[in-house]
């Protein structure tokens, strides 16, 4: 199953009862297996989770900690961005030359990588005098 199949069928699982808005992620790990995610959320609002999250987290918890492709849709007029939380998720685990396609429903897809969604990203270089 491609990147974007696999996105899309797990959109339509996401629990999205307050903004009516569906995500669906996929990520390709280092080992070439592929982790979905979607959003969910819950009646307290901070408290609900981002599709890249939820793929993000199965992909920890199969014992993998790098991911090589990463793909998020949405029913959205354009590709849909990934939020500043999840832009620095997807830095934990993958390089800044990473692909990341966003796409919509329609079929429409933009590419760009992770270092292009993070410029200037934190990272543990930062902290090398602690
Ligand atoms: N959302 C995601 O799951 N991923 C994104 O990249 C953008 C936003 C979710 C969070 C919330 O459930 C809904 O979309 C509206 O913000």
């Amino acid at each position: 199953m491609s990147l974007r199949d696999a996105a899309a069928a797990v959109r339509e699982n996401a629990h999205a009862p307050y903004s009516n808005f569906k995500v669906g992620a996929a990520i390709r790990s280092a080992s070439g297996r592929v982790y979905v995610g979607c959003n969910v959320e819950n009646v307290a609002y901070p408290e609900g989770t981002c599709a890249e999250a939820g793929a993000i987290a199965a992909m920890v918890a199969a014992g993998e900690t790098q991911l090589t492709e990463v793909y998020v849709i949405a029913d959205s007029p354009s590709p849909v961005p990934p939020c500043g939380g999840c832009r620095q998720k997807l830095a934990e685990f993958g390089a800044g030359a990473t692909s990341v396609i966003l796409a919509t429903t329609d079929g429409a897809e933009q590419a760009t990588t992770i270092a292009q969604l993070l410029p200037g990203a934190f990272g543990s270089d930062h902290m090398e005098r602690s």
